[in-house]
């Protein structure tokens, strides 16, 4: 089953409740605008590239609410403004799931995307009766034009991740053989895998591959990530269930294992790339990257074009999310693991300086510095 889906009868989304995982794989169905703002929120649907993905399968399920008799009195009267009513309705749903999570750009990308497909059918259909007045495609037409654009970003998702795992596998191959390396060590932070995309995943894609292929011989380490353990619970889980030599990691411990010299390439994922390169990613990538220049490891971004924010001209530009500090005092705890009332400081991501980056690999290739001119 894919990890998102449309239900039975095309009016709510079903998921896996990636904050159940690895202990439970529970699928969950939601057709309430508030409770798909609260999965994106919540992170029961999480990673950039499966929130845009949401996002618009989530609009559309909405949207499919509308063609219920009531619902098409409700926001397409006789009034001539149905199409606008429609596309309204679609902003303000579009409004509240981009406001759920505000560093990933694949979701403002996605809802976007979706408005624009409604409008482009609005203006087609105006188009076709140019001698008409307050001409409507209707509220069914344009559902099934946002309907088309989910799957659209659906498909691209998938083609882009194939494309970025074969990429990114490539230059595994030409580290391993320029070094003549037996078993190579690949670092991963986070989360970038199947659950966080659409199917290989984006960091996570090449060494899938790799490991269908057979054709080479690699290790993971995988940091856990705190606070929300997405290194723990999810990339830990994706990788063995794939059968991949996976070890995990605290975050802390990356040092140790880079100086061991078990690790010959670092590969992380993204959620929003500016124009120069610098990449904001799970908390504590930056570190990452900062630890594997001093040992003079190869540093890897992955991500598909989606990610890639061309009207944020620098990382500064991208706005970082602060999340609840009881996810550091006590989550995932028997009882607290902190003074009750500590301040905690709690940002989701960090931005990665582009000059800790070696490269970005997209599905359009491997793209090398300088960022600014080759991305
Ligand atoms: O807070 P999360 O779990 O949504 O953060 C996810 C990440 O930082 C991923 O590395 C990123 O979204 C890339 S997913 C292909």
């Amino acid at each position: 089953m894919k990890n998102i889906d449309w239900n039975e009868k095309g009016d709510g989304v079903i998921i896996i409740d990636q904050s159940l995982l690895p202990g439970e794989e529970k699928y969950i169905e939601l057709t309430e605008p508030e409770e798909m703002y609260r999965a994106i929120k919540e992170l029961q649907v999480r990673g950039a590239p499966a929130i845009g993905i949401f996002a618009a399968y989530a609009l559309t399920a909405l949207m499919r609410q509308e063609l219920k008799p009531k619902a098409i009195r409700s926001c397409c009267g006789a009034s001539g403004t149905s199409d606008e009513g429609f596309i309204q309705k679609l902003r303000t749903y579009g409004d509240l799931l981009r406001s759920s999570r505000p560093t990933a750009v694949n979701l403002g990308w996605a809802v976007d995307r979706v408005v624009h497909a409604a409008r482009v059918e609005m203006f087609r259909a105006r188009k076709e009766q140019p001698d008409r007045l307050n001409v409507n495609a209707g509220a069914r037409r344009l559902a099934e034009a946002v309907k088309k654009e989910a799957e659209a970003i659906y498909h691209e998702d998938v083609e882009m991740c194939k494309s970025i795992s074969r990429y990114g596998m490539e230059e595994m191959k030409r580290i391993a053989g320029e070094k003549g390396m037996e078993k190579m060590g690949i670092l991963t932070h986070c989360n970038a895998g199947p659950l966080a995309t659409s199917e290989y995943g984006t960091a996570l894609g090449p060494l899938i591959l790799a490991s269908e292929e057979g054709t080479l011989d690699f290790r993971v380490f995988a940091d856990e990530t705190r606070p929300l353990l997405q290194g723990a619970r999810l990339t830990a889980y994706e990788l063995q269930k794939a059968g991949i030599d996976v070890t995990l990691i605290c975050d802390n411990m990356a040092s140790i294992v880079m100086k061991n010299g078990w690790v010959h390439a670092c590969f992380t994922g993204c959620d929003r790339v500016a124009a120069n390169g610098d990449t904001a990613n799970k908390i504590g990538t930056s570190a990452v990257a900062i630890l594997a220049k001093h040992y003079g490891i190869p540093f890897y971004i992955l991500g598909p074009s989606s990610s890639i924010d061309r009207n944020c001209p620098t990382g500064s530009d991208i706005p970082i999310e602060e999340r609840d500090p009881d996810e550091i005092r006590e989550k995932f705890y028997e009882k607290p693991m902190a003074p009750e009332g500590v301040k905690c400081y709690n940002p989701a991501f960090d931005v990665t300086d582009h000059e800790l980056i070696t490269a970005i690999i997209t599905e359009k290739g491997i793209i090398r510095p300088p960022f600014d001119k080759n991305l």
